[in-house]
């Protein structure tokens, strides 16, 4: 481990950063640099909500989390279609990183956290704060502005901005942009 500079917190763990990145957005990024900068190593998972039509295949939002974070060398992305208490089994030693958005995402996020260690007691959950930009932002803000045409530039990194637009603007399916991260 890294010598930690005055002022530094460093947890000796890898965290995981579980969501739906349908599409992985600024304020996605935000959490995932912070916990990245917190943590030695941070998993992005790219997770299966069953609650969720996602617009993006799992393989698209994989990728499109691997374009964004690929200048974050202690950052990996691998995809799970499983409940996350049991890829954290698998991984061992771990925290869950969350963004916490105002009161909006309490409700929600703290069930969650509180389900999943019940299902497993090493599954300890640690929320982030919402960068103060960031907090009115969600995927399904991203995928309705888009839909329409309006201008997603500084929603969603500059790497996958064409990608997200030329993907969205195009898509005609009716696709769910219900609440989400
Ligand atoms: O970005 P999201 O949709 O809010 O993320 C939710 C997600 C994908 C992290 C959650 O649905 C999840 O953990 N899915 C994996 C399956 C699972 O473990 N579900 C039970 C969670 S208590």
């Amino acid at each position: 481990m890294t010598a930690c500079r005055k002022g530094d917190v460093s947890l000796n763990k890898t965290a995981v950063c579980p969501g739906s990145f349908d599409p992985i957005t600024v304020g996605h990024l935000d959490i995932i640099s912070r916990a990245a900068r917190l943590f030695d190593q941070v998993v992005v998972l790219v997770s299966v909500n069953a609650a969720k039509h996602t617009s993006f295949s799992l393989e698209e939002r994989v990728e499109l989390a691997r374009k964004v974070t690929a200048h974050l060398d202690n950052v990996r992305v691998e995809s799970f279609d499983g409940l996350l208490v049991d890829y954290l089994r698998r991984l061992g030693d771990c925290a869950i990183v969350k963004g916490l958005r105002a009161v909006s995402d309490f409700e929600y996020e703290f069930q969650m956290a509180l389900a999943n260690k019940k299902l497993y007691d090493g599954a300890e959950t640690i929320f982030l704060t919402t960068g103060a930009e960031n907090m009115y932002l969600s995927s399904s803000l991203v995928k309705q502005i888009a839909h329409f045409g309006g201008d997603i530039s500084g929603f969603v990194p500059d790497c996958i901005l064409q990608e997200i637009k030329e993907r969205l603007v195009l898509s005609q399916n009716g696709d769910s942009t219900g609440a989400d991260k």
